[in-house]
């Protein structure tokens, strides 16, 4: 039987930079044919090379299904992904592509309002072009330490309707958050992505709002924190049979790769998906910031995860 396809084969039809420090990277089949679908806010994964897998938030909009559109900021303490995004990729080479997954839910009774620092905006470029073809109400607040704000072209509808707000952070203090927030805390559903700092601001401040009218979109994975209480468990792997005991010291994604287990990891710390894996006996305990209640009964993010049962069975 053939199984899913894990991912495609694209090639990168084109870069820019749109501001010194960010390329922008057109993916399409060398054919030409349609891509799989994906929702607004959704991420891709790119396979730049053996064991270096990085997640994307996908910036085009959903209904141009000829390719996929990303931006990639030159980090200065990559981890490999964007230096080689920045040094070595190149219009022409074919590369591995995820088929996209996740995507953000937006209200469809409140006004949606995107919070963004600096190359923070790419998980919401899709959502705020969708919004903007259907004439739905949406705001956008966008600050940037870094000069010009970058992919305000794609922002162009909401740009010139007025809806986006830009601070240039070198000129002028960011807005008051707090201030910002209290504006919108009863009729409004309100995204945030940015640097660490601005998200946890965030996280703080809307603490008590319900769980459906706040969206955080990490990039950096926080620093995973080991369960001082995880005991010792199998995992299996059922399609080849293979076991190990993972040690609470190790954990399981230390001991996945020490099997050479099919997976792929990208951000290491429960926030991008790219590691999820069916499971059929545990219980896993999750620690992801991905999957659902719902996803989590048959899926686990494993870089992140742990099990409470005598043995994790992964159906790979
Ligand atoms: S690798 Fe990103 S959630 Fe596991």
């Amino acid at each position: 039987m053939v199984g899913p396809v894990k991912h495609l084969q694209l090639v990168v039809r084109r870069i820019d930079e749109p501001v010194p420090g960010v390329r922008r990277l057109w993916l399409a089949d060398r054919e030409d044919w349609r891509l799989p679908s994906f929702r607004i806010g959704a991420h891709i994964d790119l396979h730049l090379g053996r064991h270096l897998v990085r997640t994307y938030s996908l910036c085009n909009d959903p209904q141009d299904d000829r390719q996929y559109v990303v931006a990639v900021k030159k980090e200065e303490h990559s981890r490999g992904g964007s230096q080689y995004i920045h040094e070595t990729l190149q219009a022409g080479d074919v590369i591995g592509v995820s088929v996209p997954r996740s995507g953000l839910e937006l209200s469809s009774t409140l006004t949606n309002v995107f919070i963004a620092g600096g190359i923070g905006v790419t998980p919401f470029i899709s959502a705020i072009r969708s919004l903007e073809r259907d004439e739905r109400e949406n705001y956008i607040l966008y600050w940037s330490s870094l000069g010009p704000p970058s992919l305000i072209d794609m922002l162009q509808p909401a740009f010139s309707a007025g809806r986006v707000q830009l601070y240039d952070t070198r000129r002028e203090d960011p807005p008051h958050l707090g201030s910002i927030l209290k504006q919108y805390e009863d009729n409004a559903k309100v995204f945030c992505c940015g640097p660490g700092g601005m998200l946890d601001a965030f996280e703080n401040l809307v603490a008590d709002w319900p769980d459906d009218r706040k969206h955080i979109e990490r990039f950096v994975a926080p620093k995973f924190v080991p369960d001082a209480n995880a005991h010792r468990y199998r995992v299996v792997l059922a399609k080849s049979g293979r076991e190990k005991e993972v040690l609470p010291e190790v954990g399981l994604l230390a001991t996945l790769e020490s099997m050479d287990a099919d997976i792929i990891v990208s951000c290491g710390g429960g926030i991008c998906g790219a590691c999820r894996t069916p499971w059929s006996e545990g219980p896993a305990i999750h620690h992801d910031r991905v999957l659902t209640p719902r996803e989590r009964e048959r899926e686990v993010c494993v870089c992140v995860a742990d099990c409470s049962g005598a043995r994790l069975v992964l159906d790979i």
